[in-house]
């Protein structure tokens, strides 16, 4: 989200007009360098979200909130990527740009409570004299 936002604020979201790859292939090279960067973290990211949620399916200890939580960040994350590939392909529509934002937000927020439910992060009980 980070990466996105600078790429946008610098006004570099056209930098490499292609998807999946830049015109020069897998490799970084200093003309398409942000947005190498930007689909790299998020391969990176959609791996470790999917995988995630495998996990949370196979594990036997998972509760039925973080199969949620981890599922609906893992169809979230390939929303994300296929939603990207089209802010190139329309040329950063300001529609498509704006809900790619939102979608990222939504994201964040379900890989927050899938981690907040792994450790069991919940609001400590307060004990009241009666
Ligand atoms: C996990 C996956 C991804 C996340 C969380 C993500 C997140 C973001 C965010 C937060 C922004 C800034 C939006 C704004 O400031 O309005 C952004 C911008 C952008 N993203 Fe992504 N993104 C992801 C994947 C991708 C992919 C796979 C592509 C394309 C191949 C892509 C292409 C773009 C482009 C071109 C912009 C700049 C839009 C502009 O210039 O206004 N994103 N992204």
């Amino acid at each position: 989200m980070f990466v996105g936002g600078y790429i946008s604020a610098a006004g570099l979201g056209l930098t490499c007009p292609e998807w999946p790859l830049c015109p020069n292939g897998i490799f970084p090279n200093e003309e398409y360098f942000i947005e190498w960067v930007h689909r790299l973290v998020a391969a990176t990211t959609g791996t470790l979200v999917i995988a995630t949620s495998v996990a949370s399916w196979i594990n036997k200890n998972a509760g039925r909130k973080i199969k949620f939580t981890s599922t609906f960040a893992a169809a979230l994350v390939v929303t994300q990527i296929t939603l990207g590939a089209l802010v190139i392909d329309l040329k950063l529509h300001a529609v498509l740009v704006a809900i790619h934002l939102g979608v990222g937000i939504l994201l964040f927020a379900m890989v927050l409570l899938t981690t907040l439910f792994a450790f069991k992060i919940t609001k400590p009980r307060i004990e009241t004299k009666t």
